[in-house]
């Protein structure tokens, strides 16, 4: 294993830097069970810590989760709620670990709606971590890609009328500077588990050159092994970023 760990290592350039994953399928892992959906969220955050740490050890330097899109305010309130205490259950059980492990907690989305005990949780975790330097686990709490490029759009806007922005200035990447994700690099690789081959609203400004990878193992069975067969493959694939020979190559 660890002969595995330095092997990747060795060749940095094809561990990506920055892996997103959409985790799906925790309510057909508990229904392949005959539990109630809500055990497979709980299951989940099992995976959440193992693919953390196995993430950080193969030297990923920012993991970004769909916990919680814009669209799934529209599950019954009982599984929202399940949902929304989660953030707090997941830190309460593994943030020391997380905080031995030098891990920085971020968090993407629109806070306005979501409940107290969730962003009290949430926040102090930030906080806790803001000085960390190892791997960014940054959650995508209410997030959804659409509602992002409004209020993206909405805050150029204003810029422009107060007269703090040139609209000829506007370029990609000041758009991006707009977005939530300013501080960190797009992602290298997004990871779908759960079988489903669609995006979901889920970062589609910053998924414009990433590499998809779609399994159809369901998140809490997702493990180890399955994130490094995804970073293997990853390794394996030419990106040329629409030009010939990659990022800063011919753009024919
Ligand atoms: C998809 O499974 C998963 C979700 C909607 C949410 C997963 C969220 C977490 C595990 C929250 C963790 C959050 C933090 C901050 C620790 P699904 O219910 O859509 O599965 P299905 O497609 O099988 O029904």
């Amino acid at each position: 294993m660890a002969e595995y760990h330095k092997q990747l290592s060795s060749d940095a350039q094809k561990i990506p830097e920055h892996v997103a994953i959409i985790m799906d399928g925790n309510g057909r892992w508990a229904q392949k069970r005959s539990l109630p959906r809500v055990s497979g969220h709980r299951e989940a955050l099992k995976t959440i810590k193992r693919v953390t740490l196995e993430a950080q050890r193969l030297g990923v330097k920012v993991l970004t989760l769909y916990a919680f899109s814009t669209e799934n305010w529209k599950r019954p309130k009982s599984e929202v709620d399940f949902l929304m205490k989660l953030p707090q259950q997941f830190l309460n059980t593994y943030l020391v670990e997380l905080i031995e492990n030098n891990v920085q907690v971020r968090v993407m989305g629109d806070m306005t709606r979501i409940p107290q005990y969730t962003m009290r949780a949430v926040s102090q975790a930030v906080e806790q971590t803001k000085s960390n330097t190892g791997l960014i686990l940054n959650f995508a709490l209410n997030y959804g890609s659409h509602s992002e490029i409004v209020s993206a759009v909405k805050k150029m806007v204003q810029d422009v009328q107060a007269r703090k922005l040139d609209p000829e200035s506007i370029d990609e990447d000041l758009l991006a500077d707009y977005m939530l994700s300013p501080a960190l690099p797009d992602p290298d690789l997004l990871i779908r588990t759960g079988g489903e081959l669609r995006l979901s609203n889920f970062m589609l400004w910053q998924l414009a050159y990433t590499e998809l990878y779609f399994t159809d193992t369901f998140w809490p069975d997702f493990n180890e092994e399955d994130l490094r067969k995804a970073v293997r493959e990853f390794a394996c694939r030419q990106r040329r970023f629409g030009g010939l020979n990659g990022k800063g190559g011919d753009n024919k």
